[in-house]
């Protein structure tokens, strides 16, 4: 899975990077895995542009692997742990890896309370900081699918995370050069209606969540409706890619909007079950349905492993939406301001 020249690198002296990585936003869900991070199902996402993680590496040469990681000016333990151990596993397969000193500087552009999922973003600037660490041990450049690889084995959906707006992930015969080891390139495929298409995130609780998303993946194993669920997710995702192709923002949303509320479903049907939706999430989603009937105005949702709605809609509703979730919606989020206005985005940089 690695290049080749990657597994006997020499190691270089010093080395310091800094990489911007977005967050993406799914349409078609990654709920349930199988080997090394592999997807039960593929999954396709839109990459977002202003919800960003920016992290800085400094690489010293020595005869161990430590880490050192400050995330906004704190030093914080438990992602220090998890990198470690990331660190500790890349290692065994690319042994100069096992060699550094890594001293890991990261801040969100989003605030860190907003219960925005940034393990994605985080994820994928770790695995491209360390491609770009390789690419010079090695003289070569950047493979963007290796780096992706890298940001799946960290977490699953960070793999859609580092190149192009639109990301599929996960082997379909309806996306040719799909994999399930790395996230895909499909911006030029998708239709121009789709371009530019916002994201609006209504924040509606930013406490810590009840269960992780990894233990939401593993309780898939034993899940009754897993494998309904994972033919479903084919289907749905086989149905949408036509909606993507042709423009059709209707049947993109109505799915769309299928995948997030399944999402939770399997969550909450989860043994033991569990929800993350506040009220204040059903009654956002409530009053988008009836705005979308009343106004005609093709604004649709979707929803992560949290309580957030994202309001996903093409640019030119931008000025119908924008009044709808002033006077209508704010005041169902966090604090009455809990709102991120954000777009689709290119990817890492
Ligand atoms: C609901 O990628 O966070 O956001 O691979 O265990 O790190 P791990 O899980 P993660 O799961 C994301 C789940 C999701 C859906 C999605 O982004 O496709």
């Amino acid at each position: 899975m690695f290049p080749k020249e990657w597994l006997s690198a020499k190691p270089i002296e010093s080395f310091s990077t800094s990489v911007s990585a977005p967050a993406n936003i799914a349409f078609i869900k990654y709920w349930g895995k199988k080997g090394p991070q592999l997807p039960a199902n593929p999954s396709l996402s839109l990459t977002l542009s202003e919800s960003r993680t920016l992290t800085e590496i400094d690489f010293k040469l020595q005869n161990k692997l430590s880490v050192e990681l400050w995330f906004e000016g704190k030093r914080a333990e438990s992602f220090e742990k998890k990198t470690l151990d990331y660190l500790i596993s890349l290692s065994q397969s690319i042994p100069v890896l096992g060699q550094y000193h890594y001293k890991i500087q990261s801040q969100n552009t989003f605030p860190h309370s907003s219960g925005i999922a940034s393990s994605a973003s985080s994820q994928a600037a770790l695995a491209l900081c360390l491609s770009q660490l390789m690419a010079r041990a090695t003289h070569t450049g950047v493979d963007w699918n290796v780096a992706s690889s890298l940001a799946r084995l960290g977490s699953g959906s960070a793999c859609r995370s580092l190149k192009g707006s639109f990301v599929v992930w996960g082997e379909t015969s309806r996306v040719p050069g799909s994999s399930d080891e790395y996230g895909l390139d499909v911006t030029k495929l998708i239709h121009s209606s789709f371009h530019n298409a916002k994201d609006c995130i209504l924040i509606s609780s930013s406490k810590e969540k009840e269960v992780s998303s990894r233990a939401g993946h593993g309780q898939m194993k034993e899940h009754p409706f897993a494998q309904s669920r994972f033919v479903q997710a084919r289907e749905n995702f086989s149905q949408m890619w036509d909606g993507l192709l042709k423009g059709d923002w209707e049947k993109v949303g109505e799915l769309m909007e299928v995948e997030a509320l399944t999402l939770h479903a399997l969550m909450m049907t989860s043994n033991p079950g569990y929800i993350l939706l506040e009220p204040s999430s059903l009654e956002i989603i409530r009053l988008v349905r009836l705005f979308r009937k009343e106004s005609g105005v093709p604004v649709y949702f979707t929803i992560d492993a949290g309580p957030n709605i994202h309001l996903i809609y093409p640019e030119s509703a931008h000025a119908k939406v924008e009044p709808f979730v002033r006077h209508e919606l704010i005041r169902f989020t966090e604090n009455g301001n809990g709102v991120i206005w954000d777009q689709m985005g290119l990817g890492a940089k």
